[in-house]
């Protein structure tokens, strides 16, 4: 089929990729060139291991093709994937401007009749709302053409999201009527993911209660966590019989401190935004976001618990990113860490292999180092923030000797802690009681 693809972010480039790849003919839209011109020679807006590649090979084959014209991609495309972003405003809620304006474009670029399918994360009812800029624009054209809009919300994970793009667990369309059904079908007829269809506002919720779901387990196991080390439990085994039952299922159950990333605390948000406007505030959700918003203070306590004052400590932290195997830094919480140790004045070096460039901009007053070990040397105490493969595989063993004090504290709950404790470290998990 021939797909638009309107939005060449992170969910908007890695759906074209997963289409193009299975054989469609995919036009990319945004209205920034360079970005354009720098995907139409492999080079992609964001780090995601393996992309580019692939990438590479389908600009070659003509499978994808790059523009600025949304008229040109509307009049060539049978679907229009909307997939620009959804950022919040100030109270939390979605802010749909760009959701609007590609609405209006595209209701005057209709020539026939289309299937609009909304990709991006979006407030319930907005299928809805773009139905009805759409039909506005034609009628100021003074036009009468059909047209469809659906949800097709997108479950794919940074680091993950070629992988998740084309094998995903679940494939969720709500359409309101059975023409758009079948595009639907023809569209995902070779997919062996199950499909469920539903109608719009439906599909709208599942995206934002399955990410609300998976920070509840969050935030459930990071509280509990407080209450394990208090208990002198290790939250770890408690997480693992827990993940046993089927029913719970292990993952999302790794306390930390606390969830990062462009979607969870934003999304989060929105939903708690949108039952408090209908009077329904979600009460376990407000308390999923408070915990997850103090966590890094509950670790910082720890730390100064553990190491004293920390007015001109030197601390060591590896790993910046919201997890690994991405770039993005986006409410990550080793940002709200720095700030923490800054203002408690201490003397901050940090590691990270992908986003350093990034966090310099924002907080000069670090020392970035080159490698994990530069990152600890001399320090007073080493945080680890994100677990990187290289951060949890370095030579721990060398860098006890290169530390001036032994605290360590694991934000992730990923290393040994009998063997950090045999190298000769005073080790410190997330809910590891004694
Ligand atoms: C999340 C969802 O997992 C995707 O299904 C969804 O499509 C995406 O949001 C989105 O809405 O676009 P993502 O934000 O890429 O994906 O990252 P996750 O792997 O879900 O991790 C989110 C945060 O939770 C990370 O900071 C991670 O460190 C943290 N986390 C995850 C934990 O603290 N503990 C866990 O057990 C798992």
């Amino acid at each position: 089929m021939n797909i638009a693809v309107i939005g060449a972010g992170y969910v908007g480039v890695t759906t074209s990729i997963a289409f193009a790849e299975q054989g469609h003919h995919v036009f990319v839209v945004d209205l920034d060139k360079e970005k354009l011109e720098k995907l139409n020679h492999s080079i992609l807006p964001f780090y995601e291991d393996g992309m580019e590649e692939l990438l590479m090979k389908l600009v070659e084959q003509q499978h994808l093709i790059f523009t600025d014209s949304i008229q040109a991609a509307v009049r060539q495309s049978e679907l229009i994937f909307i997939a620009v972003g959804t950022p919040p405003l100030p109270s939390g809620a979605a802010n749909l401007e760009q959701i609007e304006q590609v609405s209006k474009a595209v209701g005057s670029a209709l020539q026939e009749y289309r299937t609009i399918v909304i990709k991006s994360t979006v407030p319930i009812g907005t299928g809805e709302k773009v139905e009805f800029i759409i039909k506005e624009e034609l009628d100021l054209r003074k036009k009468d053409i059909e047209f469809d809009v659906v949800a097709n919300p997108e479950f794919l994970r940074e680091g993950n999201a070629l992988h998740d793009a084309l094998y995903p667990d679940r494939i969720v369309v709500g359409c309101e009527n059975m023409r758009a059904r079948k595009m639907m079908e023809k569209l995902y007829q070779n997919s062996i993911a199950p499909i469920l269809f539903t109608n719009r506002k439906e599909a709208e919720l599942v995206k934002y209660a399955s990410n609300a779901f998976l920070a509840t387990k969050i935030s459930f196991i990071n509280e509990l966590a407080r209450v394990s080390e208090q208990l002198g439990i290790n939250i770890s085994v408690v997480s693992k019989g827990m993940g046993m039952d089927r029913r719970i299922g292990a993952d999302f159950l790794r306390a930390g401190i606390g969830y990062g990333g462009s979607c969870f605390p934003k999304d989060t948000r929105a939903l708690l935004a949108m039952s408090s406007e209908v009077g329904m505030p979600l009460k376990i959700l407000e308390a999923v976001v408070e915990i997850n918003e103090t966590q890094v203070d509950w670790f910082m306590e720890k730390i100064v618990k553990s190491i004293g004052s920390l007015e001109g400590k030197h601390i060591g932290l590896l790993g910046l990113t919201f997890k690994p195997n991405t770039d993005d830094i986006r409410e990550a919480t080793s940002l709200k860490l720095i700030q923490e140790l800054l203002l408690h004045k201490a003397t901050v070096s940090a590691y990270d292999p992908k986003s350093t460039d990034i966090v310099t901009k924002i907080y000069p007053q670090v020392r970035f180092a080159t490698c994990p070990l530069d990152a600890i040397n001399n320090v007073d105490a080493s945080i680890l923030v994100t677990e990187w493969d290289e951060i949890i595989q370095m030579d721990w063993k060398e860098a006890r000797k290169r530390v001036r004090q032994s605290y360590l504290f694991d934000g992730r709950n990923v290393l040994d802690p009998k063997k950090m404790v045999e190298y000769g470290f005073c080790y410190e998990g997330v809910g590891i009681g004694n």
